[in-house]
């Protein structure tokens, strides 16, 4: 079996975390259970490009435990968890290519050798796999029934493939399920981007100042944790909305020029590009910590940070202080890419539970649905997301009520007033 990974020898080191993982995706393991019976995916072959984390490790499982053949490589050169890649090579003999820090150029070999596969499943988070697939394997088109997507990004860039006419297979948004976005990016972002940080500079977060781009769900999710520490949040947006939201909620709001001066530590949550550039580096505070927790590494624009300094030098692990011009020093974390994965575990494995088995059942759906999926981008069917927040609920062990025959009629109907 052709695999790339750091060092076999972390197996077991991987084997124990990705079991801890699994207590905690009570979810996913009752779907495995019922796939290892069922085998609904037998001989069905899926190109993963994930984040390669203990809770991804689970969702292979349970891929294999279903009858799927399955590579699997990651979706960000800096999430892969070397131990966790090992054991997935050793204990569930699945071909894996994957090292953390690893360059450009062998991210995208790697992403050429699981799709050497010949899938007729993709399972993207950020649409990399697509992208690689429409542009340079095209050949490999032909095979691929459906896909599904991980994250708003991906989401993003794979409907304006649709909207161009250009996506030559349907994709299930995975992001988009209630069960997921709701869950995922508020509270799995908002408490492993504040690990992250914390683990990279150990820096206490009580009185400090932290500004927060994007008010989305992950945005939201990241500024309510940071209250919760002692910090004074400023928020910086685009969408009035948005905007008008995190001033209800609390929070300063104001243009990044005017934060940028203010600022100790400095979060891009947008999936836009260059959010914080030369003219904010240059207003910034001796000191200031910046880090990016969006999908790609282009909200902050490095390269105008390399521009405008004079001497770089890694002070801590994935912690580079650029010293400007003007002897500021700024301190980037995690190289600007998800500072969650890169310097944390990402996601904690309760909330990841609840985005896998959407992948999870929605790989079935895909295998099983008999009416032909049209090549754009589809919603995870309203009974999948239902289903995983009701098992969610049966394992956490709480009841919920249910509608009264009298209240069915009553909400469905026109005719009741005062
Ligand atoms: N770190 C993680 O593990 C993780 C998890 C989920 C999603 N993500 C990624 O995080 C990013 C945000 O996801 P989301 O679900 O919160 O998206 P979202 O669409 O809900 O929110 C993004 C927000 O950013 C705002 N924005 C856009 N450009 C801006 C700018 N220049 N300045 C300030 N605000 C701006 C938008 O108005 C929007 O409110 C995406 O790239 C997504 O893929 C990361």
């Amino acid at each position: 079996m052709d695999y790339d990974i750091q060092n076999i020898e972390l197996a077991l080191e991987g084997n124990l975390r990705i079991e801890w993982a699994d207590q905690y995706m009570p979810v996913l393991r009752l779907i495995r259970e019922r796939f290892a019976v069922e085998k609904p995916l037998q001989g069905v072959k899926i190109a993963a490009c994930l984040h390669v984390t203990t809770e991804t490790a689970n969702l292979m499982r349970t891929f294999i435990a279903g009858g799927a053949e399955i590579a699997l490589c990651a979706s960000n050169p800096l999430s892969t968890q070397d131990d966790v890649a090992a054991s997935l090579v050793k204990d569930c003999d699945m071909p894996v290519f994957a090292i953390k820090g690893e360059d450009t150029d062998t991210y995208y070999k790697h992403i050429n050798s699981v799709l050497d596969i010949h899938p007729m499943i993709t399972m993207d988070d950020g649409a990399d796999l697509v992208s690689m697939l429409h542009s340079e394997r095209t050949e490999l088109l032909d095979d691929v029934t459906a896909g599904t997507e991980e994250t708003t990004t991906g989401v993003i860039r794979l409907k304006s493939m649709a909207a161009e006419g250009v996506l030559k297979y349907p994709i299930i948004a995975i992001n988009d399920a209630k069960s997921k976005h709701f869950f995922d990016n508020y509270y799995g972002t908002g408490q492993s981007t504040m690990d992250g940080i914390i683990r990279a500079t150990n820096r206490l977060i009580a009185g400090t100042t932290i500004v927060i781009a994007g008010y989305g769900w992950c945005g939201k999710g990241v500024a309510m944790r940071a209250r919760g520490l002692g910090a004074h949040i400023i928020v910086t947006e685009v969408d009035p909305l948005k905007a008008l939201q995190a001033v209800m909620d609390g929070y300063r709001v104001m243009p990044m020029s005017e934060a940028a001066r203010i600022g100790d530590v400095f979060i891009t949550l947008t999936g836009d590009i260059h959010v914080l550039r030369k003219e904010h580096f240059e207003a910034m505070k001796d000191g200031a910590i910046i880090c990016n927790s969006g999908h790609f590494n282009v909200e902050i624009n490095i390269d105008a940070l390399e521009e405008i300094s004079v001497k770089t030098r890694r002070v801590r692990t994935y912690v580079d202080e650029y010293t400007l011009k003007n002897g500021i020093r700024i301190n980037l974390l995690g190289e600007g890419r998800l500072i969650n994965l890169a310097s944390a575990e990402g996601h904690p494995a309760s909330v990841m539970d609840m985005s896998f088995a959407n992948q999870a059942l929605s790989a079935e759906y895909i295998v099983k649905n008999s009416t032909p999926l049209e090549k754009k981008v589809y919603d995870v069917p309203e009974e999948i997301d239902a289903t995983v927040a009701r098992l969610k609920l049966q394992a956490l062990g709480i009841e919920i009520d249910e509608l009264t025959d009298e209240q069915k009629q009553y909400l469905e109907s026109w005719t009741i007033g005062t």
